[in-house]
């Protein structure tokens, strides 16, 4: 009984969630600047809970490619989504603030990677979402954004498998 009641909440809490759709980052980014990502939600499950944040650069003559799907070998940020987007906001724009991508990192171009860990269901499955952006790294940070959104070639679902 207790259990059941349980699972009726947390049902409840993410029926009035928003789910991540869209996420613009500067196009440019100098190291050591500190710059916001701008996101759009929407009305939606899953829960989103965590975000991580990793870049990758680009090297065609070190022969280096940023692998989609994964973070990339510098892990720059993380966002608690509940404390920074959710907060009861259905849908609309806001911003993540405090991103920064070490000083020292080397100019050129680049791929953001991110990976989202959420949640579905009336027992709340585990999936990881993954995000897309190329970026450049360079002199100044741009005001223009580079987009990723939810359900295109820039972001990915991946279910938890279990047996
Ligand atoms: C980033 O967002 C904060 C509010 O969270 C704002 O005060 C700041 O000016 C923004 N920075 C830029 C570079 O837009
Ligand atoms: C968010 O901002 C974009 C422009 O940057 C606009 O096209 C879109 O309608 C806005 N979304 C909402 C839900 O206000």
């Amino acid at each position: 009984m207790r259990f059941l009641r349980l699972a009726a909440a947390a049902l409840a809490v993410a029926a009035t969630d928003a789910r991540l759709f869209r996420i613009g980052i500067p196009a440019t980014i100098r190291p050591g600047d500190v710059f916001n990502a701008t996101v759009e939600q929407l009305a939606g499950i899953p829960l989103q809970y965590a975000m991580v944040f990793g870049i990758e650069r680009y090297d065609q003559e070190a022969s280096i490619f940023p692998r989609p799907g994964s973070l990339g070998p510098v892990v720059f940020h993380h966002v608690d989504l509940q404390a920074t987007v959710g907060d009861g906001k259905v849908s609309g724009n806001t911003t993540m603030p405090g991103f920064r991508v070490p000083e020292g990192y080397e100019p050129g171009p680049a791929a953001i990677q991110a990976a989202v860990l959420q949640f579905a269901g009336p027992l709340n499955s585990p999936s990881v979402e993954t995000w897309w952006w190329n970026v450049d790294v360079g002199d100044v940070t741009s005001e223009d954004l580079v987009w990723s959104s939810y359900a295109d070639d820039t972001s990915r679902v991946c279910q938890i498998p279990f047996e």
